[in-house]
C-alpha cells in the first residue's frame, strides 16, 4: 500500500537557517590533534599544521558553523595559554577528558586558521566556571579589537594584525554541570554579568549564546528566560539519544533489532524537547528574536575496545546515519526556533563526521547524510502534508526554485512505498541515497566505501506525482528543478 502526501509548494515556510548544519570540535581525545592538528612537522600533508584529508572533505559539506573549544573543556581553558610560540605555551592537564597533558598547540590562532581553511563561521565558547570575568573579556577583545589596545597590540605581537570575526560567543557550557554545578537562579546571575563584558569592537555584532539546559531541565529554561532574555541572542540545549540508560551506554556495533529502536526513540524525543522549550521561550519571547541553539546533539554510544574511555571514540553506522535524518528533520519543523546546532563531534569523538587513525581518513554515514541535506541549508521549509507514518521520517525545502526532499526509511527490514504530489511542473529531478544491509552497516579503514552515496533510480514521476519504493535502513534525497 502506498502512503500519499502532499507538497505546499506554492507555500513557503520559515527559513531553515544554515547553522543548523554546524559542527563542534572540542579538546576532547583525538577530535583536535591527530583529527584536525597534526603539527607543522607531520609527514601528514597539512597546511599550517592543520590536516589536509580532513578539510578537503569537510568543505564538501559547506559547514556553516564551528564551535570550539569546549564543551567541559571550554570551561577549563584559560585562552592565554594558547597563545605566543607553540614551545612556550604551558602545558595542562585535560582532566575532564582521560588526564592527558594539553601542549595547548592548538589555540586561538590556529582555531582561526582552520575556520578560513574551511571557510565557516567562528563560534567560540567562553569559560565561565573557573575563568573570570575579566579573562573572558580580554579574550573577545584579542580576537575582535582592531585599534590599539592591549590586547590587539598582544594579539599583533603574535603574527595576527587583523582582528578575527567571531560570529558566536557562548558564555559557559554546562554550567548545570561539568560547568560549575551552578543552580540556575546563580548561573542567571552571572550570565547577566558576564555578558556585559563581552563587547562589540567596531562593526561587528557578536551573537550572545546564554548557557540552557540540560535535556528536559524545564525549570532551567524558564530561570534563564526569566532573568535574561534582553541580554540573550540565543539559548542552548543539549540532548544526546542514548540506546538505553545514560550509565549504561550500548555498543556502537553489533547490537540487537531493540537497539536499533531505542536508540532511534531516544533520538526521535528531540522533537517534544524543542516543542516544551519553546512554548516557555514564546512566553519571553513571543517575537522569537532568540534563537534555540542545540549546541550539542547525536548518539552516544559506548567507547570502542581498547580505546581510552576518556577519548569518546565510537564506530559510526547507518543507524547513526538515521539519528541524523530524523533530527535534521525535527530541526527543520523547529526552523523558526531553531537557529543553530551543532553535532557533536566533527572528528573521532561522539558521531563523527570522520574518523582517522593516523594518515588513514574514512567518512562515516553521517558525513553522507550532511552531504545528502546540504541543499536545505538556508532553504524555506516546504510542509509535506499526510498522515504520520510510522517508519519514515521526512522534510522538505526550496530555495532558488529547487525543491528538496529528504526521506529516511528507518524500519529495520521493510521497504516503503511512498506518492508525493509536488504541486508544480517539474523541470528535472534526480535523486541519492544511502543504505545499509546491515543494522551496523559500517564504513572501515579497511573497506571505507560499505556506505557511500549512491544514486537512486526507484521511482517514477508522472506529471507532477512522485512515487517511489524506499527500502529500509535508507535516506534519501530528491532534488527537483521547478519549472
Ligand atoms: O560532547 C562531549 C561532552 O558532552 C561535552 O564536553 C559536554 O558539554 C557534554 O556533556
Amino acid at each position: 500500500m502506498s502512503n500519499k502526501y502532499i507538497l505546499n509548494t506554492r507555500i513557503h515556510g520559515p527559513k531553515i537557517s544554515k547553522e543548523i548544519y554546524g559542527q563542534f570540535a572540542e579538546h576532547l581525545g583525538r577530535c583536535i590533534y591527530e583529527g584536525i592538528w597534526v603539527g607543522k612537522d607531520s609527514t601528514i600533508e597539512h597546511k599550517n599544521g592543520i590536516r589536509q584529508d580532513v578539510v578537503q572533505a569537510l568543505k564538501n559539506l559547506s559547514i556553516p558553523v564551528l564551535r570550539w573549544p569546549g564543551g567541559c573543556f571550554a570551561d577549563e581553558y584559560h585562552w592565554m595559554d594558547g597563545i605566543g610560540p607553540v614551545e612556550n605555551r604551558k602545558k595542562i592537564v585535560n582532566t575532564h577528558w582521560g588526564g592527558l597533558t594539553e601542549n595547548n598547540h592548538f589555540g586561538t590562532h590556529e582555531f582561526f586558521e582552520l575556520v578560513e581553511q574551511l571557510g565557516t563561521q567562528a563560534y567560540v565558547n567562553g569559560n565561565v566556571g573557573s575563568g573570570s570575568v575579566r579573562e573572558m573579556s580580554e579574550w573577545v577583545e584579542y580576537m575582535t579589537m582592531d585599534g590599539e589596545s592591549p590586547m590587539a597590540d598582544l594579539r599583533r605581537e603574535n603574527g595576527r594584525d587583523k582582528p578575527w570575526r567571531v560570529e558566536y560567543f557562548g558564555v559557559g557550557n554546562e554550567s548545570w554541570g561539568c560547568g560549575g554545578h551552578m543552580t540556575p537562579e546563580y548561573y542567571g546571575e552571572l550570565y547577566r554579568q558576564y555578558q556585559t563584558y563581552v563587547r562589540q569592537y567596531g562593526e561587528q555584532k557578536i551573537y550572545k549564546i546564554a548557557c540552557g539546559p540540560n535535556i528536559d531541565d524545564y525549570h532551567w529554561m524558564e530561570t534563564l528566560m526569566q532573568k535574561a532574555t534582553p541580554f540573550m541572542d540565543g539559548i542552548s540545549l543539549h540532548h544526546y539519544a542514548l540506546a538505553d540508560e545514560w550509565l549504561n551506554k550500548r555498543p556502537a556495533t553489533g547490537f540487537p533489532v531493540k537497539e536499533w529502536y531505542s536508540l532511534i526513540d531516544s533520538a526521535q524525543k528531540m522533537d517534544e524537547l524543542i516543542t516544551k522549550h519553546s512554548q516557555i521561550m514564546d512566553k519571553y519571547d513571543p517575537d522569537k528574536r532568540v534563537g534555540l541553539i542545540v549546541d550539542e546533539w547525536g548518539s552516544w554510544l559506548k567507547v570502542e575496545e581498547g580505546s581510552n574511555p576518556g577519548f569518546l571514540y565510537q564506530q559510526n553506522t547507518i543507524r547513526d546515519a538515521m539519528v541524523a535524518s530524523i533530527t535534521l528533520d525535527i530541526f527543520h519543523k523547529h526552523a523558526d526556533r531553531v537557529h543553530m546546532a551543532n553535532i557533536a563531534q566533527m572528528i573521532n569523538v561522539l558521531q563523527s563526521m570522520i574518523l582517522t587513525q593516523d594518515e588513514k581518513m574514512i567518512l562515516t554515514p553521517t558525513y553522507h547524510v550532511f552531504e545528502l541535506y546540504k541543499n536545505h541549508q538556508d532553504a524555506n521549509v516546504i510542509d509535506v502534508h499526510g498522515s504520520k507514518h510510522d517508519f519514515v521520517s521526512q522534510s522538505a525545502s526550496v530555495k532558488d526554485n529547487v525543491l528538496t526532499l529528504s526521506i529516511t526509511n528507518f524500519h529495520h527490514e521493510d521497504s516503503v512505498e511512498l506518492n508525493y504530489e509536488l504541486g508544480l511542473e517539474v523541470y528535472s529531478i534526480e535523486a541519492s541515497y544511502i543504505t545499509g544491509d546491515e543494522l551496523d552497516a559500517h564504513n572501515t579503514f579497511d573497506n571505507p566505501n560499505v556506505i557511500t552515496k549512491q544514486l537512486f533510480n526507484d521511482y517514477k514521476l508522472d506529471g507532477s506525482q512522485l512515487n517511489l519504493t524506499l527500502p529500509s535502513k535508507s535516506i534519501c534525497t530528491f532534488t527537483i528543478k521547478l519549472s
